[in-house]
């Protein structure tokens, strides 16, 4: 087991939170890899605490034990009362079914008074169930309580890195990365396993089973990981492996010429097929449970089978037929849109693009394609409509991406807890009130135009899971601000579990993260934690930009204000502010028809100016500055209203954790501070700058009299 060097932070599994198994008389019953893990799991915990492990591999009397982990199959000495427990129905994951399954990772967990039992039909579930029972704590043994199942709702849930084995002068190693170097790639070789190991442990723990290792966007070094780096590469997946995690590669439509010296690339040529087939057979020599491929394809600057004049069903399912019998899946982003707009061009809109390309394709697909959509239509802002993709494509198999990585979100200088934001992205229903909500169809589970909601894992299509943009990287706290490690954690539980209150989440991570014996975290440090990162994403949403209008960010870097930074460039993404109003006209009656994409209720709300949610009011509307919105205020006043609290609010993160320097580990407590001194400023710079611009446009005076520059 990889107990963390001190120099790197055990994030949400410090030793401690092992103790109540860990003094405890443990049997692990069963056989395979992952019970392996659970066996040495708790064999360390054991060492630690004082208690006694042992494996339960033959029927020989076992000593009475606490706490049993056993696969449903096995023979069970001394648990003789579970083996009349009924087999649940349903064994199968819900986005289970047909091609690239992902194993049964369900358990249940039960006490009798004086056992706590974990079963399961495969050891993944035994995994699980042992981060369910860490999770638990001491009341995994108190009292008594029925069997409960746990099941998770989507089957595949994926972190991408978006790493690079060379490191970009400009880019750094990590796209988007605000933490430091790849945890896989150092020096232009695959790193140190050790921290790795650390790294699945953690992934596991909060439910992840699926990852890529390199970024979407794959330069020539990162090509060859396909193929003459292999063996890198399944170096990493046998210690993912041991933690329940499939490795997936991001590869380049243009493989075939890169590396296979091939003139095309076209999907419909017969020895590009075979290339592909040849090459993927490899792969599965190598690593025999290889997940499968993601691909940026056509979009921003990344080849595709447009440039074969192919469309993207073509394109996916060449790549999809290779895989098709190993196993595995491809994962094909629907992040295309045109990149090189002209700004003056006000027929193109990029919010319209991923549904324009792709919802005429539904059904064109092969079963083990999953078309990975990003939440919103435009580029992960702190706010936007749910894209109107996930509901347009009944006959695809749709995983939602989230960004952990908070590239738009403050880049881990900044606190935003982004849990409340997927959660209402989660949540949401794309049909309306009483249809399903997008959880439920990354899940596999679609509203049937005939016969109302069909069941989980019984439609025509599965679902294609939850994929995030992982916030690690080989920072000592593994994100840089070590409280950003609460999304990551919240990612993982809300693909397992997207039912779970944010508030919930977060206080399980600070539970387990902040865990002191023999008493649990402090009630003062966690009120502290929840009164600063619950509503830290809205407090961002305040003082950057307003009412949904997204892309205020300096071009680049996106750190930062600069709100006319992409006004006049090709990336589409413009706010149109002028004397007299703000917001993109998306109406289908005036605008770029963009409200048309959704289906009822939605296409109707959004398109009236008096439905329209304040808070998505200026991606739909353009409107005047003296335009009333719903909760009163004035769009101009709200915008100063808004930029003035939000600042206030990070002042007062700041002296709420100031007050807890007495609760949190010194080196701990003066990152988070400096992170907070950071957001401080930054949050006063965003103030200024959108008050000034808007002041200076509108000229309309700040009704509370307060200083504008
Ligand atoms: C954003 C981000 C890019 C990334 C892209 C993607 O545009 O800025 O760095 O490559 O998303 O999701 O592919």
């Amino acid at each position: 087991v990889t107990t963390p060097p001190p120099e790197i932070h055990p994030a949400w599994l410090p030793p401690q939170v092992f103790r109540h198994i860990g003094s405890r008389r443990c049997l692990v019953h069963g056989a395979g890899t992952l019970v392996e893990t659970v066996f040495e799991e708790v064999a360390a915990a054991c060492a630690d605490h004082g208690g006694s492990a042992w494996r339960g591999r033959s029927p020989a009397r076992q000593p009475p034990a606490d706490l049993v982990f056993a696969l449903r199959e096995a023979d069970r000495p001394g648990c003789a009362r579970l083996r009349h427990e009924p087999a649940p129905a349903a064994l199968s994951t819900a986005d289970g079914a047909g091609a690239g399954a992902v194993e049964d990772e369900s358990f249940t967990v039960s006490r009798d008074g004086a056992v706590t039992t974990v079963l399961a039909e495969h050891p993944a579930g035994l995994l699980h169930g042992l981060f369910h029972v860490v999770r638990l704590g001491e009341s995994a043994f108190a009292g008594a309580w029925p069997a409960t199942r746990q099941r998770p709702a989507a089957g595949r849930r994926m972190l991408d890195h978006w790493d690079n084995v060379a490191v970009d002068p400009v880019m750094g190693q990590v796209e988007r990365g605000y933490a430091g170097g790849s945890l896989f790639w150092r020096d232009g070789a695959a790193r140190d396993l050790g921290r790795v190991r650390a790294y699945a442990r953690l992934l596991a723990a909060c439910g992840v089973n699926a990852m890529t290792v390199n970024n979407v966007n794959v330069h020539r070094t990162e090509a060859h990981l396909l193929t003459d780096r292999l063996d890198e590469v399944a170096a990493i997946a046998a210690v993912l492996r041991r933690y329940g995690i499939r490795l997936h590669l991001s590869v380049s439509f243009a493989a075939p010429v890169t590396l296979g010296g091939l003139a095309t690339a076209d999907p419909a040529d017969p020895r590009v097929r075979a290339w592909w087939a040849a090459t993927t057979a490899r792969v599965y020599q190598t690593i025999p449970d290889f997940g499968g491929y993601v691909v940026k394809a056509d979009s921003e600057g990344q080849p595709g089978p447009f440039g074969y004049g192919r469309s993207h069903a073509e394109g996916a399912n060449a790549l999809a037929e290779a895989l098709e019998h190993h196993g595995g899946v491809v994962h094909w982003r629907a992040f295309v849109y045109n990149h090189r707009q002209d700004w003056r061009d006000r027929s193109t809109d990029r919010a319209r693009a991923a549904f324009d390309h792709f919802a005429p394709l539904d059904g064109e697909f092969r079963e083990n394609v999953i078309l990975q959509v990003k939440y919103g239509p435009i580029d992960f802002q702190v706010r936007e409509p749910v894209s109107p993709v996930i509901a347009a494509m009944p006959g695809t198999r749709v995983a939602v991406e989230l960004q952990v990585t908070q590239e738009y979100t403050g880049q881990q200088r900044h606190l935003c807890y982004l849990a409340p934001l997927w959660s209402e992205v989660l949540q949401f229903r794309p049909w309306g009130p009483g249809a399903s909500t997008v959880a439920e169809v990354a899940a596999g589970r679609r509203p049937d135009p005939g016969a109302g909601e069909v069941a989980a894992g019984a439609g025509p299509v599965g679902g294609g899971g939850l994929v995030g943009v992982s916030n690690a990287g080989d920072d000592p706290y593994w994100t840089g601000h070590p409280l950003a490690q609460a999304n990551l954690y919240a990612f993982g539980r809300l693909a397992w579990a997207p039912e779970l209150t944010p508030g919930s989440v977060l206080d399980e991570w600070i539970g387990l993260t902040f865990d002191r014996p023999p008493g649990g975290v402090p009630a003062r440090l966690r009120d502290t934690l929840h009164a600063m990162m619950d509503g830290s994403w809205r407090t961002y949403e305040r003082y950057t930009a307003p009412l949904g209008v997204g892309f205020m960010v300096r071009p680049g870097h996106h750190y930062g204000p600069d709100v006319d930074g992409y006004e006049y460039t090709p990336w589409g993404t413009y706010h149109f502010a002028d004397r007299d109003g703000v917001g993109v006209d998306r109406t289908s009656a005036t605008g770029t028809g963009f409200t048309a994409q959704y289906p009822p209720p939605w296409c109707e709300v959004y398109e009236a100016l008096d439905r329209c949610p304040d808070e998505l009011l200026l991606f739909f509307h353009h409107v005047g500055y003296g335009h009333t919105l719903g909760n009163g205020s004035t769009v101009i006043q709200h915008i100063y209203d808004t930029h003035f609290a939000g600042v206030e609010e990070v002042v007062r993160m700041r002296g709420l954790w100031a007050g807890v320097a007495d609760l949190v580990e010194p080196r701990l407590h003066a990152r988070v501070g400096e992170r907070l001194d950071e957001q401080v400023r930054g949050a006063g710079e965003w103030r200024d700058q959108i008050n000034a611009y808007f002041h200076r446009k509108s000229g309309v005076p700040d009704a509370r009299g307060r200083r504008i520059f």
